[in-house]
């Protein structure tokens, strides 16, 4: 799939087929990810794949919407609460790499911050120096939604003198 299409066609996925993943297709593109800009090669994420009982105690309401794959990003802070924060931007980049790399073959992602609260942290065993940037369902799309709408970036553009 051509990246244009890649973006413009994905979506936040909700309902997850059962069937499982390759693990070395999401091995591969997690290798893809790692190609996102970060500022003084920090490569400050991290990426736990989350088990079932680990899952459990998450407890949230539609079970990431039954994923077979849950896994938790996570994003080393820097020296500096601008590296803490540059890091956290890479990070980002990094999972949209990911989702886009998983979208472009068929894989669906639900990218979700409701994992992060400091008692799912725990559960998550997040280091106090580290930013859990998501928790991210994977898996086969059951149901696609469609696109929810943007506002058009020319009403968001500002020219300079
Ligand atoms: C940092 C981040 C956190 C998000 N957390 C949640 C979440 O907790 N629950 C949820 O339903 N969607 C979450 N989303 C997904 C957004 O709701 C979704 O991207 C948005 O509705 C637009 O839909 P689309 O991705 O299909 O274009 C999150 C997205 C981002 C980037």
């Amino acid at each position: 799939m051509d990246i244009l299409d890649a973006i413009k066609s994905r979506r936040t996925i909700k309902k997850f087929k059962s069937d499982a993943v390759e693990l070395d297709l999401i091995y591969s593109w997690l290798e893809a990810a790692t190609m996102a800009p970060n500022h003084r090669m920090t490569e400050p994420w991290e990426v736990y794949f989350i088990g079932t009982d680990t899952r459990a105690k998450l407890k949230h309401k539609s079970d990431f919407g039954n994923a077979p794959v849950l896994m938790a990003v996570v994003s080393k802070h820097g020296a500096t609460a601008v590296e803490k924060e540059e890091n956290a931007l890479a990070t980002a980049c990094f999972v949209q790499n990911f989702n886009l790399a998983a979208w472009s073959q068929g894989v669906g992602t639900f990218w979700s911050s409701i994992g992060t609260s400091a008692k799912n942290r725990e559960i998550l065993e997040v280091p106090e120096n580290y930013n859990l940037i998501g928790v991210l369902g994977v898996g086969y799309p059951e149901v696609t939604p469609e696109a929810k709408p943007r506002t058009s970036i020319k009403n968001k553009i500002k020219s300079l003198p």
